[in-house]
């Protein structure tokens, strides 16, 4: 953690506006913690199952190009989930295929069966510089883990060193629910029988032969019980990254994770999974709703509750990692998972994750998930014929890359908190980006985030053909869609022009005709479609921003010119605001005149 004595807060800005909202943000001034903000901090996980759909055609690998063409880094992906689990390893298959479901009642996978062909089948479909996390079968414990062991040597021979992780199965914490461990399953087995593969894995030939740096790390934990909602806990155990790094004082026999040194080298993370709203039971279910989703302060009340774990992870030396995650579990929820609501969600899940120490947050894909930010073909789905597609939240993605996209050329790193008062409340989000602790220069405040998160059901967009049409919107909201002026007192020199990208949605219910500053992707191909729209505002004097948003909306600020700023301007020709709205010459005039009048 890091703290920048930062930003002046030098112009308390008033309601300058009339017959408009108005909103000032101030911004943290002397000491303020922030978190580091990487480059792919935002990828995605998917479903063992899945891999051969979503790699069978090019829009996933154009999808995730123009990410890394924007951040210099495509996102990393995470290839894990209840399949994991179920994923067998045989020298050939009875189909003469590499891979074969195994369905079983109800048509749920039962056992995925792979050859060690199936790994190089899909090693190289990701753009290069991807980093490949894989996790292994660790349920299947017979023979010392030898089915996990076989995994690990023919996924490395497939990937190489694009393989930066293992992860030893998934929500471990479940495997006394699902019968896969007895009733003594806890932390305590956990790390012996992490030990025990790890050992094994590393001390295998194929791992020694290689140089330190290109030996693959484990991301240890991968929970899925979020500490704070009971109804959501499987079972009763004492599985948490506390727990996990330093055994409670009663347990002699081993230590925790971090205790061991042996440990500590081969650990690069430790993962929790999060999904807030879930189909999974009754109970869950009558609780699901789009505007719970659609709410900052609901969003901090379920990413706050790993500030434990994110201290506990830091204490042993490697970040806390949001390992997989989506809207909704089971699945997803078409109606709140594929609307534009969810989309501006996912953006403030990704910034707010960040600031509090989450260093990466990986959503769940499935070629069939309700949840998806894109799927890669048609299929039947309860009763509907479904095309491939891509939903709304796939846009945040493209937002997320531009919050975290470096000056042209540059190699700097970002930092991130997430701002308090008026942009943290239910409505509205802020998050202030700083250049990164390890630049030898003071930190500076580079970028701003906001998003109005209030809901607005408007009347366009309603339909997607990738998603269920039986969940568009019916419920709209009356009159016009408000907006909201921000008056930001920021650090930025007068004169200088700040670029604006927004995230542009119908209304909170739409599933479709997102844009992110006129940018879209063709549904079918993942192509990208358009130019981004210019649009700038310039900084005023003592650094005043203004800027117009409309409800469920977000919008980025970025200064690209942070050197000391030279002689003020003279305070009248300050606070002109340029945007794509041209809200009005009044607003403006009425601004200036505000300005004038207070200075
Ligand atoms: C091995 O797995 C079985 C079920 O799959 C489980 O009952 C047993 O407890 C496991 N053994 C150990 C040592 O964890
Ligand atoms: C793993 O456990 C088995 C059975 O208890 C034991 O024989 C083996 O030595 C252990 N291996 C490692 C690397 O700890
Ligand atoms: C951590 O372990 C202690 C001692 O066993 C237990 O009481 C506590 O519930 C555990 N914490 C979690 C989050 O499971
Ligand atoms: C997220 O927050 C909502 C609202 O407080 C709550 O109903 C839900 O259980 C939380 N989910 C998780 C996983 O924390
Ligand atoms: C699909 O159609 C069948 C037959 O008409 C019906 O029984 C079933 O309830 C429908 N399922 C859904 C999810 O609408
Ligand atoms: C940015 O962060 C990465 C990873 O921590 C580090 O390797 C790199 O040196 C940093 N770059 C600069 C310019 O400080
Ligand atoms: C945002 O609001 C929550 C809930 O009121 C509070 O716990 C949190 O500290 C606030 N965050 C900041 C950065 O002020
Ligand atoms: C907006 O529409 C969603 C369903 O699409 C509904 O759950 C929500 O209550 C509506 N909210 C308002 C304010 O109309
Ligand atoms: C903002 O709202 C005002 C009325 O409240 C309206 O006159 C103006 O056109 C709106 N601007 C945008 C960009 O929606
Ligand atoms: C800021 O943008 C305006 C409008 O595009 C332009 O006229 C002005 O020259 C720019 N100022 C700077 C310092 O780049």
């Amino acid at each position: 953690m890091t703290k920048p004595r930062s930003l002046i807060v030098a112009l308390a800005a008033a309601s300058f506006v009339t017959g408009q909202e108005t909103t000032s943000i101030k911004l943290p001034s002397g000491d303020v913690e922030t978190r580091p903000l990487v480059r792919d901090v935002f990828g995605y996980s998917i479903e063992p199952i899945w891999v051969n759909a979503y790699t069978d055609t090019p829009k996933a690998f154009n999808l995730l190009s123009a990410i890394g063409a924007i951040t210099g880094k495509p996102p990393p992906i995470r290839v894990g989930g209840n399949t994991a689990d179920q994923t067998y390893q045989h020298a050939t298959l009875p189909n003469g295929r590499d891979w074969d479901a195994v369905r079983g009642e109800l048509s749920t996978v039962q056992q995925f069966n792979v050859t060690p062909a199936w790994y190089g089948a899909w090693a190289d479909y990701f753009p290069p510089g991807t980093d490949l996390i894989y996790s292994l079968n660790f349920r299947a414990n017979e023979s010392g883990w030898a089915n996990a062991v076989a995994q690990a040597e023919a996924v490395h021979a497939a990937l190489g060193d694009k393989l930066k992780m293992f992860e030893l199965g998934n929500e471990i914490d479940h495997f006394i629910n699902k019968g896969w461990r007895g009733a003594d399953w806890g932390v305590e087995r956990y790390i012996d029988q992490f030990r025990n593969l790890t050992g094994q894995i590393v001390a295998a030939d194929w791992y020694q032969k290689m140089p330190e740096p290109q030996r693959p790390k484990f991301q240890a934990g991968v929970f899925a019980d979020p500490p704070w909602v009971p109804d959501q806990h499987d079972e009763i155990d004492d599985f948490s990254i506390e727990n996990l790094t330093t055994l409670a004082s009663d347990r002699s026999r081993v230590g925790g994770i971090v205790e061991q040194e042996q440990d500590k080298a081969i650990i690069g993370s430790y993962a929790m999974h999060l999904y807030p709203q879930s189909t999974c039971d009754t109970e869950r279910w009558h609780r699901m709703r789009l505007d719970l989703l659609s709410d900052h302060l609901v969003l901090w009340q379920n990413v706050s509750q790993y500030a434990p774990q994110v201290a506990a992870a830091d204490r042993a030396g490697a970040p806390l990692i949001m390992g997989e995650t989506n809207s909704v579990s089971c699945s997803g929820r078409s109606g709140i998972s594929d609307t534009f609501g969810a989309a501006l969600w996912t953006v403030d899940y990704v910034l707010l994750g960040a600031a509090l120490g989450l260093e990466k947050t990986y959503f769940h894909l499935g070629a069939q998930s309700e949840y998806s930010a894109f799927t890669p073909a048609g299929y039947e789905l309860k009763n509907e014929s479904l095309a491939g597609g891509i939903r709304p939240n796939w846009y945040s993605h493209y937002f997320v890359a531009k919050v975290v996209a470096a000056p042209k050329d540059s190699k700097m790193n970002y930092s991130i908190a997430a701002l308090g008062g008026e942009a943290n409340s239910s409505s509205l989000s802020g998050y202030a980006v700083y250049s990164g602790a390890v630049e030898k220069t003071e930190p500076r405040l580079y970028k701003l985030a906001f998003l109005d998160m209030g809901v607005w059901n408007g009347t366009e967009g309603l339909t997607n053909p990738s998603t269920l049409s039986a969940t568009d919107g019916t419920m709209f909201s009356e009159g016009a869609r408000p907006n909201r002026t921000l008056n930001i007192a920021t650090s930025w020199c007068a004169g200088r022009n700040a670029t604006v990208t927004r995230l542009l949605g119908p209304g909170t219910n739409a599933k479709n005709d997102v844009t992110v500053s006129g940018v879209s992707f063709d549904p079918e191909s993942g192509d990208m479609l358009g130019m981004e729209t210019k649009e700038s505002v310039e900084v005023g004097g003592n650094g005043a921003v203004a800027i117009t948003m409309r409800r469920a909306e977000a919008v980025l600020l970025e200064i690209e010119d942070v050197t000391p700023c030279g002689a003020p301007l003279p305070p009248t020709s300050a606070a002109v605001s340029i945007n794509l709205y041209a809200h009005g010459v009044l607003s403006l005039v009425v601004y200036v005149v505000g300005l004038t009048l207070l200075l």
